[in-house]
């Protein structure tokens, strides 16, 4: 019998991308538009998609479990975003005005609902600009230049952001106190000095290090479930914020990725019920368009007033696309549908039903691996231990999620290897039984 190689079978089928792939390397650096993008041998490249299928450029057809990283909650095309967007244009005449327009406060009005802790409201066009935005008026507000981030938090692809992602853990220092290192190659020294890490889930060793800092800090930015599947134990949650509001530090949810990804319309904040002073959206705010906001306090967010702050004493926020009617129509047409009543329900039935029938076959075929996440969000680890932060999670067999990655993907199941599952409104009982029939024979040849 053959030993089973997922990796040439999905070569075998997928031709196309391969050649595609070779094309777009003379233009674009490794073939992508953002290192995520990639994956060795080569990504899939994809020609269309409708609800929670997808196809690529060999015809091959897929059930989507990537949903652009998170954004599509209501999977590819929802009739309602489509035609939202359809009449925006019709109506408008124009993409966009470039001045006000009514869509920015009724937006607003409607996150601010959705997020009661919060005030006021800006948009950017992404997730990305939406920490960096926040963290400037954080520190505008505190006057102070450092802010503290947990080791492993994703917050954007900038210099600051990126410290400390993903440290190798030979160079990461001890676990209780975090090292800081750069998280690219090119990162400027003040970005490292400007960063105080923070261990994930641990309280004592968290509070100790802000005690030591506090005068230091702006703020703190978290992923309150780190990068979509490390969840936090509450009392860690609770006690981030009982320390950040003893200490006068301004308290950032980082919610571009839970941000209506937990069991009902709102952020892990919600389902804590722990409140932040700032929250950062994005992903599912803009339907499928590229979009972010960052909501807070009024005192903080009235640092970029231009009505009651001088322009020597107030912070910049800018951005020419910003509150984009397009996008923002697509944003409000999904959050409509996310408001009706059935539809958390139907998503949480549909994800229960995907991880705990992965995790029934990872314990019913012997393998040591969870499913781990807390709703329409999750992960696979191959690992016998407990996932409570970054270093958990590096730990984990990545040669075996390899296979199982490569394995699913060869028979029509797209996702990014080694990144999480997201779910969608759109998946079926009959997407997720295949999924799961299919996860069997691939669990079964990987241990043959
Ligand atoms: C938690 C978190 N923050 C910020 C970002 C950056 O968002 P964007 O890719 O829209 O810039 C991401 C993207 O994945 C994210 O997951």
């Amino acid at each position: 019998m053959c030993p089973f190689d997922p990796i040439a079978e999905y070569k075998a089928k997928t031709k196309k991308s391969a050649e595609w792939f070779q094309i777009a390397q003379r233009h674009l650096p490794g073939g992508v538009t953002g290192n995520v993008k990639f994956y060795p041998p080569y990504p899939v490249y994809l020609k269309r998609a409708k609800g929670s299928h997808v196809w690529d450029l060999d015809d091959n057809e897929y059930i989507d479990y990537m949903l652009c990283f998170g954004p599509l909650i209501l999977g590819h095309g929802h009739p309602k975003v489509m035609d939202a967007v359809r009449k925006q244009l019709d109506r408008d005449g124009t993409p966009i005005f470039g001045a006000p327009h009514e869509l920015e406060a009724r937006m607003a009005e409607r996150l601010k609902q959705i997020f009661p802790f919060a005030d006021a409201v800006r948009f950017t066009n992404s997730g990305l600009e939406a920490t960096l935005h926040a963290l400037r008026v954080a520190r505008g507000a505190k006057k102070k230049a450092r802010f503290a981030k947990f080791e492993g938090a994703y917050h954007g692809c900038y210099d600051e952001a990126l410290v400390s992602l993903a440290p190798g853990l030979e160079i990461a220092g001890p676990e209780a106190s975090p090292v800081t290192v750069a998280g690219s190659y090119g990162t400027s020294e003040s970005a490292i000095r400007n960063v105080q890490v923070l261990p994930f889930n641990d309280i004592e060793n968290t509070e100790r290090i802000l005690r030591a800092h506090k005068d230091e800090l702006a703020a703190v930015i978290m992923e309150p479930v780190q990068r979509g599947f490390v969840v936090p134990d509450i009392e860690f949650l609770k006690a981030v914020r009982e320390t950040t509001s003893e200490l006068g530090i301004i308290l950032i949810f980082d919610e571009v990725m839970s941000g209506f990804r937990m069991e009902k319309l709102g952020g892990a904040c919600t389902s804590y019920g722990v409140d932040p002073d700032m929250i950062c959206l994005g992903k599912i705010i803009g339907g499928g368009f590229p979009c972010g906001a960052f909501l807070g306090k009024r005192e903080i967010m009235d640092m970029v007033n231009p009505v009651t702050r001088g322009k020597d004493e107030r912070v910049f926020h800018g951005g020419t696309f910003n509150g984009h009617p397009t996008v923002l129509t697509a944003g409000m047409a999904t959050l409509d549908v996310l408001a009706e009543p059935k539809t958390y329900p139907y998503l949480n039935k549909i994800s229960d039903k995907l991880r705990d029938g992965l995790n029934d076959l990872f314990s019913r075929s012997g393998f040591a691996a969870e499913a781990v996440g807390p709703c329409s969000t999750f992960n696979i680890v191959f690992t016998k231990d407990t996932i409570s932060d970054y270093r958990d999670a590096a730990r984990c067999d990545s040669k075996t999620r390899q296979k199982f990655d490569f394995g699913l993907l060869a028979r029509g199941f797209h996702f990014h290897p080694d990144k999480p599952f997201y779910t969608c409104t759109e998946h079926s009982e009959k997407d997720v039984d295949h999924t799961l029939k299919t996860a069997e024979e691939v669990l079964r040849k990987m241990k043959s």
